[in-house]
């Protein structure tokens, strides 16, 4: 190690700090004579700290078009005093913020330009700056860093897979008591074992935290926020905004930054990357970014976050192949697609096709009804033809964080160009009258037996928005209680996976607890409402011991005795 110099880190590798000295006096010629900017470099002796490494990377690939402009392709690259001690002097010029920095940075955007892409990146590549190829190795060799911000039932079976997959994770969430129970072991979502956590934290593959600051501590960042409506029914991005700022709070190159919450078409490229952007590095050259839309069915026994194959759309080409590359290490399939924009508006494509269909059978429902045709035996029939049909089934209406709002997110961006999306408008209209359909029929069936909806016993059975998961949000479920209510039904509700009510923004939420369904209260009920199908439900029991059971999913369809109880609807 010289005796003289001032330190520097390496920019190899961020997080290493390697210092090693610059022999001034033998750089400075050298670079004089390649570059006109010989006043500046030599004013640069006093500067003290290296600058960030994404300009490093920049100021490689300047030092090397210039040379091969002045027609001495062998210097940027085969210099005598080192590659990285040319790009420090340099580097240190970049980073001023003076008026001499800015005239700096000014010509090499002109001379940057004439270069070409291939150039540059081959360039970057030799001399060991391109972020890219950084990251890629890390990714390559699993030593990256995985960090997961919003730790939902998105975010906690992705951590699942990248640890399957022996990556080290982070979390990030703020919610302090998800921090608090991630950290203690502890898993707050049914299908996730806690042993699972306790064991990634104590393997030291999971980092739970909300401190938002250490997210420069991951290599690859993938934002899982919530992406709700607001109270007009239009998007409600400021989760997505506020991740995205805590983000450029402390981005720094060779970060890979992935959006996975569902979302309309741009909002990669016109809300997240400005935001991005203002940290001052450059997008696909200092860190880079892709939208992958989370296609997570939480409760489905056939398909966990690593089986289920994962689009991937990158701003740029280096975006793109990173994070193809990244989920190619924990998912079963990578389909890469052009650009951010065509994930996107695939995600929501398969959200309003579900809508759509849904929608459409809960139609025939009503139709058939009025006719005495069962709708379920005509799905089950026409299901048999083995192509040119997908089976959908009715319900109560639509529930869940995903199908009832996410085609709404598409239907603001066409009111933005002027169009209208009727099929999701009519889908819309047509599955929110639902509970209403479902009420009405239970007081047509509680009138045959000369009751009224107003005093009777009514027990709904499951609150959470589909079979056998413990998420409530959106569930119809809500909706039929406060109809229920309204009308004067002595309510109760029982749910094995919801043991108490939560509170819900929409909904005035009456104060319950799940109901043990023994014998005797079932035979007090006047009726049993079936509003989720939970597969630890025994309905020959609960048919069994009923006065009157009103099926909105096909659940009792294989009940033997007491048929005559049931009504669908
Ligand atoms: N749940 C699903 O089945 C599903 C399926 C596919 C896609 N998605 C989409 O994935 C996204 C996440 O959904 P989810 O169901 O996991 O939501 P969730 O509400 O279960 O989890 C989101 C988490 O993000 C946290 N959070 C909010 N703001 C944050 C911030 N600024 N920084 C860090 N953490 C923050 C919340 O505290 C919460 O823990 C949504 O866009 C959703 O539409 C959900």
């Amino acid at each position: 190690m010289p005796k003289s110099g001032r330190w520097h880190r390496s920019p190899s590798d961020f997080g290493e700090t390697v210092a090693i000295r610059r022999p001034w006096k033998a750089i400075v010629p050298k670079v004089r004579a390649l570059v006109p900017l010989r006043e500046h470099l030599l004013e640069t002796r006093d500067v003290q700290e290296c600058p960030p490494y994404g300009k490093l990377a920049k100021m490689s690939r300047f030092i090397v078009k210039t040379c091969h402009m002045r027609g001495k392709s062998d210097v940027g690259l085969g210099s005598n005093y080192g590659q990285f001690r040319i790009i420090s002097v340099v580097s240190c010029v970049l980073s001023r913020s003076d008026q001499r920095g800015t005239r700096i940075r000014a010509f090499m955007r002109q001379h940057q330009t004439q270069a070409t892409c291939a150039e540059d990146r081959q360039a970057a590549t030799a001399l060991g700056t391109d972020m890219s190829v950084q990251l890629e190795q890390r990714i390559r060799e699993r030593t990256a860093i995985i960090g997961i911000i919003g730790l939902g039932y998105v975010g906690l079976p992705l951590i699942k897979a990248f640890v399957a997959a022996g990556f080290q994770t982070m979390g990030f969430d703020v919610d302090q008591s998800k921090i608090g129970m991630l950290s203690a072991g502890k898993s707050y979502i049914k299908h996730i074992d806690s042993s699972d956590i306790k064991s990634w934290i104590d393997e030291e593959q999971l980092t739970a935290t909300s401190d938002m600051s250490r997210m420069a501590e991951a290599d690859c960042l993938l934002i899982c926020v919530p992406t709700p409506l607001d109270d007009s029914r239009d998007p409600d991005l400021r989760y997505v905004e506020g991740t995205a700022r805590a983000i450029a709070a402390s981005l720094r190159p060779g970060q890979l930054v992935v959006l996975e919450s569902t979302t309309y078409p741009t909002t990669t490229r016109n809300v997240v990357l400005p935001i991005l952007a203002e940290s001052g590095l450059a997008v696909g050259e200092d860190f880079f970014l892709a939208y992958s839309p989370e296609r997570e069915d939480p409760g489905n026994p056939d398909y966990s976050a690593a089986g289920i194959p994962k689009v991937v759309g990158g701003i740029d080409e280096a975006s793109g192949e990173l994070a193809c590359m990244l989920y190619s290490h924990a998912i079963v399939e990578v389909i890469p697609v052009d650009s951010p924009e065509t994930a996107e508006a695939c995600k929501i494509l398969e959200n309003t096709y579900r809508a759509v269909n849904i929608a459409l059978v809960n139609e025939l429902k009503i139709l058939f009804d009025r006719m005495g045709i069962d709708v379920w035996k005509v799905i089950d029939a026409a299901k048999t033809k083995p192509f040119g049909f997908q089976a959908f089934y009715p319900g109560p209406g639509l529930g869940g964080h995903c199908i009832p709002i996410d085609p709404f997110y598409l239907t603001w961006l066409a009111r933005k160009h002027g169009l209208n999306t009727r099929f999701i408008e009519l889908a819309g209209e047509v599955n929110s009258r639902m509970p209403g359909y479902v009420i009405f029929r239970l007081m047509e069936f509680l009138n045959e037996q000369g009751k009224s909806l107003k005093g009777s016993k009514v027990c709904l059975l499951g609150v959470a928005y589909k079979r056998d998961v413990d998420d409530p949000r959106e569930s119809p479920s809500f909706e039929l209680m406060e109809l229920l209510q309204k009308r004067g039904a002595i309510l109760s509700y029982n749910d094995p996976h919801i043991p108490t009510l939560p509170e819900m923004r929409h909904y005035d939420v009456p104060d319950l607890e799940s109901i043990e369904l023994t014998p005797d209260f079932l035979a007090s009920q006047d009726c049993v409402l079936i509003a989720t199908d939970h597969s630890a439900y025994d309905y020959e029991s609960i048919v069994k011991h009923s006065q009157l059971v009103l099926d909105t999913r096909n659940a009792t369809k294989n009940v033997t005795e007491g048929q005559e109880k049931i009504r669908k609807a």
